[in-house]
């Protein structure tokens, strides 16, 4: 299994490109099997959840070609209704082909995703919001079969901004008979992607970002689209945390920095020094790091649960002590006991966790149990005494492209060994 071994105490110092986003490029993906069309997507990340929705669309019988950073769909020819089992089961995000696999042909077939790593996910939401779409939902075997004959819009009040809802109910809303509201709308900035993608293919959404989104059904839905994916904050998000917590001086490029106001907030907190337009910011670690009194995870435009595990990392060293406060996710703190393994001092309750700042970390075979949590144990191998190993860096391909080569470059001793 490959293993990602760091050696720490280089400043990181240099460019980064930041990649398209993970989480609007799977929506879009989704919504490309909509109209039976042509999509051409630029700057689309090289991960593994990408090729495991590549794999779901050719196995419906979508036609694919993808260039490095250029993807060509072709979903005129999709005739299945079936989501291969273990591809739906290693991605919990396949759960939106729903939406979009009922408005293009009323019908899907879907097992139902496993529990992952970050607790739960339940998907009450999606189903009772597509049923009352008017679809009809069948569980059975661990298997979810839904079929609609007609989809009818209506008014949905969600109970929690659910981002994966959210987007379902857009998909399965945009050639629905009538107008679908949808209120406590989740107003993640990949939403505003999605819609815009969906209005190129000839949709009529608006208020996409926030919380009260509207989609008037349509017919006609045979548009060619062209798109270029929007930045991912969280792995620009990463990145600002990798230079924090080296003491570096990073540039990342390609951002919109708007999306990554709550993180700059905490990170200036912090200590650091950061400089932004419009689509770039430059960030200067601080010689010691500054404890933050509270760090509380919140829907869009709230602190982000996917950076979470990754200040915890900066705070670890930092100069006091820190609370950090989950309110998304019911389990996602399974990278404390790893960096607890590193010397740092955190203690949970619930979904809360005490982190003392501690002087140094010390480098420890660690294991990567989630996506985000990987990533953290990276960040501290950057800062830690001696080497660092984090096994499992699958989940953490999952999200980051090339994310050794990158902070290689930027000065990082790091190595994946296969
Ligand atoms: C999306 O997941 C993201 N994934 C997650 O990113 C992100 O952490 C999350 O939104 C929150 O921002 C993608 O976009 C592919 P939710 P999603 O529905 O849609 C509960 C990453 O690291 N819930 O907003 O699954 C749920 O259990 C990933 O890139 C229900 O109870 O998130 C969770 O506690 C991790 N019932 C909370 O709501 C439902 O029907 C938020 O979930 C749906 C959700």
């Amino acid at each position: 299994m490959d293993r990602i071994i760091v050696y720490g105490g280089n400043k990181l110092t240099g460019e980064v490109n930041v990649s398209g986003a993970k989480n609007a490029i799977l929506p879009i993906l989704a919504a490309t099997v909509v109209g039976g069309n042509e999509s051409t997507i630029f700057n689309v990340p090289n991960l593994r959840d990408v090729e495991v929705m590549e794999k779901i669309l050719l196995s419906l019988g979508c036609k694919i070609k993808r260039v490095d950073n250029i993807m060509w769909v072709d979903s005129k020819p999709l005739d299945q209704v079936k989501i291969p089992d273990e591809l739906a089961r290693e991605m919990r995000s396949s759960i939106i082909l729903m939406g979009a696999m009922l408005s293009r042909c009323g019908e899907v077939i879907i097992s139902y995703p496993g529990g992952c790593e970050i607790g739960p996910r339940p998907i009450d939401m999606h189903l009772k919001a597509l049923k009352d779409l008017g679809a009809e939902i069948e569980e059975s075997h661990g298997f979810i079969h839904c079929k609609a004959n007609e989809l009818k819009g209506t008014e949905i009040q969600l109970d929690y901004p659910s981002v994966g809802a959210t987007e379902n109910i857009i998909l399965a809303a945009v050639k629905a008979q009538g107008t679908t509201i949808i209120r406590n709308a989740a107003r993640e900035p990949e939403i505003v992607d999605l819609q815009n993608y969906l209005t190129k293919a000839g949709a009529r959404i608006s208020g996409a970002g926030t919380s009260v989104i509207i989609v008037e059904g349509v017919n006609e839905f045979e548009k060619d689209v062209t798109h270029y994916t929007m930045p991912d904050r969280i792995v620009a998000g990463t990145y600002m945390i990798a230079s924090a917590i080296t003491q570096g001086e990073i540039i990342l490029k390609n951002i919109i920095t708007d999306h990554l106001q709550a993180v700059i907030a905490k990170l200036k907190e912090a200590g650091c020094l950061i400089y932004s337009d419009e689509n770039s910011l430059k960030i200067i670690g601080p010689e010691r790091i500054n404890s933050i009194e509270m760090v509380q995870t919140l829907p869009y435009p709230g602190f982000p649960t996917d950076m979470q595990a990754q200040i915890m990392a900066l705070l670890s060293i930092a100069n006091g002590i820190s609370i950090i406060s989950e309110t998304v996710f019911e389990n996602r703190f399974k990278h404390v006991e790893e960096l607890i393994r590193m010397g740092a001092n955190i203690k949970t309750f619930g979904k809360v966790a005490i982190v003392k700042g501690v002087k140094e970390l010390t480098g420890a075979k660690t294991t990567a149990k989630d996506l985000r949590g990987g990533a953290s144990l990276v960040l501290a191998g950057l800062a830690a005494k001696g080497k660092t190993e984090i096994e499992n860096v699958y989940h953490i391909k999952r999200g980051y492209e090339d994310f050794h080569k990158i902070l290689k470059g930027l000065g990082a001793n790091i190595e994946l060994v296969e």
